[in-house]
């Protein structure tokens, strides 16, 4: 290689230096320069054959060769290193890592929904007691003391000294409880609350658990009667499951109310026909669903309110709210515990 030579190759290198992006490949190209048969070496080499009086001129020219090529990789190293570094720091204009975020029970959601169909039509919201007397739960409700509904009741005593007036302390077993303090507050009709709250029951198994929720609705006036009841039920049954669904009325018995009825709603599998492709539909069976209980006001417990039933009448129902969440999802829980787990795997999905 002659000195012009040299000089095309240096130009050759500079460029190969400039472009390299990785520091591999910038000791790749440190080698190919500076190596012990590298292109600088390779130079050196050929000093021999060539004539004495250019020898020292060709040897300055490979020197200054080879600091130039010397200095370009050690600055282009330092480059590297330094863009290598400054990615590891934080760049604060990227969006952040999202921290997980909880979310409300599906039980809440499902009563904050409940909560606003009936506000539209004028139902007041109340919660009353869980810790309760047994006048509120059972004796204003037109259940003797001896009446064996209070043990199909199952309900949790709690060990409190007894109330001269209301009788023992229990966690009460059923919104109804709420009918007698609601008249009360109110002194006068109308009525027209909807009461959500806990209900505590002594029962463990795949379709119970201890504490549920119920939602009631009282309706006390002039002329208040069974077909408002019926509509009031339809209303809310459309509202939170669609416009398709129908509700009946089944004669049933509840000591606080006659007549009483369980109230049933068309099955959504089945459209309320009880069969699936001529087979019988295996969710309801018959095409209804069993929704919770309802019933004209008993005389008996409007009284127990001070509401003369001479000049006004009433209706009440009382609704599962965990049943009533699973037949609007869909569910089909193998076991309803799975609702109060607190399995964050179950209760994201909704
Ligand atoms: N309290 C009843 C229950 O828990 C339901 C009900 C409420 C029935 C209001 C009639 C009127 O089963």
């Amino acid at each position: 290689m002659n000195g012009e030579e040299l000089l095309t190759t240096l130009d050759k290198g500079k460029k190969e230096i400039h472009s390299s992006s990785t520091i591999e490949n910038l000791e790749e190209l440190r080698i190919k320069w500076l190596g012990r048969s590298g292109i600088i070496n390779k130079n050196l080499e050929t000093i021999k054959n060539i004539p004495a009086d250019q020898k020292k001129e060709f040897g300055q020219k490979v020197n200054s060769v080879k600091k130039e090529i010397e200095t370009l990789l050690d600055t282009k190293k330092n480059e590297l290193l330094q863009a290598n570094e400054s990615e590891k720091k934080i760049d604060i204009t990227l969006p952040g890592t999202p921290y997980p975020q909880g979310s409300l029970h599906i039980v809440t959601y499902a009563i904050e929904e409940i909560s606003h169909i009936f506000e539209r039509i004028g139902f007041i919201r109340m919660t009353y007691p869980e810790v309760e007397w047994e006048f509120f739960s059972f004796d204003s409700l037109n259940m003797p003391p001896q009446h064996p509904a209070r043990d199909d009741f199952e309900t949790f005593f709690i060990d409190f000294p007894a109330h001269k007036e209301y009788g023992k302390m229990v966690l009460s077993p059923h919104t109804s409880s709420g009918q007698n303090r609601e008249m009360k507050r109110l002194g006068d009709p109308p009525v027209r609350m909807i009461n959500i709250a806990k209900c505590y029951r002594p029962n463990w198994d795949t379709t119970h658990t201890p504490m549920f929720h119920q939602f009631e609705g009282v309706c006390i006036d002039r002329d208040i009667n069974i077909t408002q009841l019926k509509g009031t039920i339809d209303y809310f049954a459309k509202e939170f499951f669609g416009k398709d669904r129908e509700t009946r009325l089944r004669p049933y018995h509840f000591q606080f109310t006659e007549p009483s009825f369980e109230v049933d709603i068309t099955c959504d599998v089945c459209k309320g026909t009880g069969k699936v492709k001529k087979e019988k539909c295996k969710v309801c069976k018959s095409g209804w669903l069993e929704l919770g209980g309802a019933g004209m006001m008993h005389p008996n417990v409007l009284r127990a309110g001070g509401i003369d039933p001479e000049k006004y009448t009433g209706w009440a129902f009382g609704i599962g709210v965990e049943r009533v969440i699973m037949m609007k999802e869909g569910l089909k829980l193998d076991d309803l515990r799975i609702v109060y787990g607190g399995d964050i795997r179950f209760l994201e999905q909704f």
